[in-house]
């Protein structure tokens, strides 16, 4: 294995904030890590007051906390302003009903009401549901259904899309209008930010076990499932943006997430905040220049994105990094997907940073597996396990296996940040540990003698484009709501770009003719009724889809060997 010239850049003499991975490891405790929190000696916790109330108390209410642009305007607030917008907002939700332990869900696009409302929410011990801005109607009516979801905070353009007759148990629709903007059923949260006054010491002392979002994914079956964090989380979430993303005291930080995925709320917004960090907020779709601009213009330092948006950037091409100022650049980080070796040696070549790859899921609740910025990158590799965890790979029994030998990615529980239960889905929480402590995350990878980890696939028919975790069943529910379509078989297609994208196989009904106008309209279908990011890419009529014998299940993963065989004929290589 080459390591190129991928060595920490020492030159610059840098301290990072773990400057060797055996320091870390050796002595490692989760216990030490919890003397940097207030509740440590008050035994008051709460994330929300660890992210915002904690750093005005300790005399940073000044310091920039959120830089909000978007290609328009451009806003910032420091701690102090957002205490005091957390505390209006949270007596609103309190004097309205909500209380710990309610389910809020929060709907916006990337900006700072977004993020308002998860840490008012959090404040008052609700457990804050961000919906991901892309969802429409039924994406959103199966999470709020799932856990008869009692509140949402939301925008009057998003409002559109919410279901609120298939709902019964939403009681409150909080929308940032004026009453007459709203519809019956809605309330206006800028006539009650005008009437109500804010209560002082809002804020809910909770328990480190005390419920604290909720975010639904996908998997291979079924509907999304609600997966459950608790207030420790923020233990390992703190830890890791101090090592991995090296958040120091004057960095500014964006990570391109959206909360309605779980990088977007974890590294987004609670571990920079954890470490007291500035952090940027765009508000826009991707687009390079945009992106760019987004750098120079806020100063960003430390930037943590996804592999298919760097693929984007580097296919841009030469010309328009000559356009910008990248060198507050000093850290780079990827999650979500695989990282192509080019796109790390692009980064080296022309931003003049590596990208450090990390490894965690919706479920994990925090990295696990890490590229730490002072230790030698291995392209291809995903990293290696952060201290106090540890990594096995298991064959098919549970053996742990040598390294070099392929087999199931585990990692030895509990963890501070693992998640706390699958929303009333007992059944789906236990067969991630089906081999005792070792939680199972369906990944299929191999560790290397100096247990560095490299990603193989993922064991089930779950799909990754563009790093969004999108369940085939979900897809092909829908696909076969609309009139034309008897039958869907939906996989992931390898994609040089995206990773894979949502490629969908069909049959139509009897009376129905292939058409591009038809593909177009059933593809529309899923678009505006799901979400943009799972409507199917491609969409391929088949006369028949492969079906096991017995049970006439679809059989995906022929669907799928179909797709790379092609692939492999005409030489294109992902
Ligand atoms: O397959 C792995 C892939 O994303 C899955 C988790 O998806 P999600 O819960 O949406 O969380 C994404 C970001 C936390 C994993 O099971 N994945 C995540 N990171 C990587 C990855 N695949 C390859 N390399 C990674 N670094």
């Amino acid at each position: 294995m080459t390591t190129l010239n991928l060595l920490p850049n020492k030159a610059e003499n840098h301290i990072y904030n773990l400057n060797n991975y055996q320091d870390g490891v050796t002595d490692f405790s989760w216990q030490e890590v919890e003397k940097q929190f207030s509740w440590y000696n008050s035994e008051k916790v709460n994330m929300a007051h660890e992210c915002i109330d904690r750093h005005v108390d300790d005399g940073y209410g000044d310091k920039v906390a959120l830089h909000y642009l978007n290609d328009e305007e451009e806003i910032q607030f420091t701690f102090s302003q957002l205490k005091e917008k957390t505390d209006h907002l949270a007596t609103i939700l309190k004097t309205n009903g909500v209380k710990k332990g309610d389910i809020v869900f929060i709907f916006f696009p990337k900006n700072p009401d977004c993020y308002i409302a998860m840490m008012a929410a959090v404040k008052i011990g609700a457990v804050a549901g961000p919906l991901f801005e892309a969802f429409m109607e039924e994406a959103i009516r199966d999470r709020i259904a799932d856990c008869n979801g009692r509140y949402l905070i939301t925008d009057s353009e998003l409002v559109k899309r919410v279901p609120k007759g298939d709902l019964p148990t939403l009681k409150k629709i909080f929308v940032t209008a004026e009453p007459e903007q709203c519809a019956v059923g809605e309330i206006s949260l800028n006539e009650l930010l005008r009437l109500t006054k804010t209560e002082r010491n809002v804020t809910e002392w909770l328990d480190l076990d005390d419920r604290l979002n909720i975010h639904y994914t996908s998997g291979s079956t079924g509907k999304p499932k609600g997966i459950i964090h608790a207030h420790q989380a923020m233990i390992q979430q703190y830890q890791t943006g101090k090592w991995v993303l090296d958040i120091k005291e004057d960095d500014v930080y964006w990570c391109t997430a959206h909360p309605g995925w779980v990088t977007g709320t974890v590294y987004a917004i609670f571990a920079p905040w954890l470490n007291r960090a500035t952090i940027v907020l765009f508000g826009g779709r991707f687009d390079a220049e945009s992106w760019f601009s987004t750098i120079e213009r806020t100063g960003v330092t430390v930037w943590y994105s996804a592999p298919t948006a760097f693929r984007m950037l580097k296919a841009e091409g030469d010309a328009i990094l000559q356009r910008y100022d990248l060198t507050s650049l000093r850290h780079l980080l990827s999650v979500g997907e695989p990282l192509n070796p080019e796109v790390i040696h692009w980064g080296i070549e022309k931003l003049g940073q590596r990208i450090h790859d990390t490894w965690w899921m919706t479920e994990t609740g925090a990295q696990l597996i890490v590229n730490l910025p002072s230790e030698v990158i291995k392209p291809g590799s995903m990293g290696r396990a952060f201290p106090g965890i540890e990594v096995a790979i298991l064959d098919d029994e549970g053996t742990k296996q040598p390294s070099g030998q392929i087999g199931h990615l585990a990692i030895k529980a509990p963890w501070p940040a693992i998640m706390r239960e699958v929303w009333k889905n007992k059944e789906k929480y236990d067969s991630y540990f089906r081999f005792g402590e070792w939680y199972l995350s369906g990944d299929l990878a191999y560790q290397d003698e100096d247990g560095y980890v490299f990603f193989q696939g993922r064991s089930d028919d779950m799909i990754n484009s563009s790093g969004e975790r999108i369940g085939p069943f979900e897809v092909e529910s829908k696909l076969i709501e609309h009139e034309a379509v008897a039958e869907a078989g939906v996989i992931g297609k390898p994609d040089p770009v995206r990773g894979e994208i949502v490629k969908a196989f069909i049959v139509l009904k009897k009376g129905y003719e292939n058409s591009p106008l038809l593909i177009k309209e059933i593809r529309e279908f899923v678009r505006y009724k799901l979400s943009a990011h799972a409507a199917p890419r491609e969409i391929e009529v088949l006369d028949e889809l492969p079906k096991t014998k017995i049970s006439g299940k679809i059989l995906r993963r022929e669907l799928k060997a179909l797709e790379e065989e092609r692939q492999l004929q005409t030489g294109v290589s992902v």
